[in-house]
């Protein structure tokens, strides 16, 4: 049997090209064409952007990457994460990598944890007239609306729950026709939450008090001591948390827990 030459690496990867389905995008106006399976993220860097703004964990989770689009036979604006966000044939699209958003300046000690709190900050709280943009805008899908109504009523608790999974992308407050910041007043809700109302977490103030003790001191020399090839193996070799784990989980070696 003769022996069938590989392909040469540049063809095999134009052949990749042009097995990909392109769609046609448009970038703050400008055409490109991009696969259809790519996210808009992707999708930018296809078209040759360099992200330095606007992107950051690439997963959905830190915010960065807000995004404004639209379809041509539709009247309505579309938001969403670029990173999440599948491109779609003949988007329109603009980034919205900052939103310059009111923002109190407090100090979280000497604030008091009652609801007028949140209305002596964020007075404009009260202009929401519960239109729901905000929900519908939401890429985390988080009640916006839910959390703005208990910050109106002052329910502190009740905000700082309902906006636990808010990654900041700032797209409730682009849409918002009362000019609220929604993320602000959230944050503001889980600073109190966490600094004033919930008891402080046992394990937190171990693991505190073992940092203080010294408690990782001597693993950390011998671990910055290792090489490379060392460190690596120890990586591959760590204990990890089951992807179904319940709350109940711990690691077999407890060593370094501070209990
Ligand atoms: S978008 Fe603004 S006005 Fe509308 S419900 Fe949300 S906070 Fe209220
Ligand atoms: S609440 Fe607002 S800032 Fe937070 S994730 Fe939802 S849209 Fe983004
Ligand atoms: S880059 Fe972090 S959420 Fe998209």
């Amino acid at each position: 049997m003769s022996k069938t030459a590989s392909k040469p690496k540049k063809a095999a990867a134009k052949d990749k090209a042009a097995e990909e389905h392109l769609v046609p995008i448009f970038v703050m106006g400008k055409r490109y064409e991009v696969p259809d399976s790519l996210t808009i993220q992707k999708a930018l860097e296809y078209a040759g952007y360099q992200l330095v703004r606007g992107c950051g964990c690439r997963g959905g989770i830190c915010g960065a990457c807000g995004t404004v689009f639209r379809y041509p036979a539709s009247y309505r604006i579309e938001v969403g994460l670029a990173c999440q966000t599948v491109v779609q044939p003949d988007m329109y699209i603009a980034q919205v990598p900052f939103f310059p958003g009111n923002k109190a300046v407090y100090d979280i000690e000497s604030l008091p944890a009652v609801g007028g709190t949140i209305a002596a900050l964020y007075p404009e709280v009260f202009k929401c007239v519960g239109c729901g943009t905000c929900t519908r805008s939401c890429p985390m899908d988080i009640d916006v609306l839910g959390y703005i109504s208990k910050a109106i009523q002052g329910d502190i608790a009740a905000v700082a729950e309902g906006s636990f999974d808010c990654v900041m992308c700032g797209l409730c407050a682009s849409r918002c026709p009362a000019e609220e910041v929604q993320y602000n007043i959230a944050v503001l809700a889980r600073r109190l939450y966490a600094r004033h109302i919930v008891p402080k977490a046992k394990h937190l103030e171990r693991a505190v008090k073992a940092v203080e003790d010294k408690a990782f001191d001597k693993a950390l020399r011998e671990l910055k001591a290792k090489s490379l090839d060392e460190l690596k193996k120890i990586y591959k070799g760590l204990e990890t948390e089951p992807d179904m784990a319940d709350d109940s989980w711990a690691p077999q070696d407890k060593s370094y827990l501070g209990e």
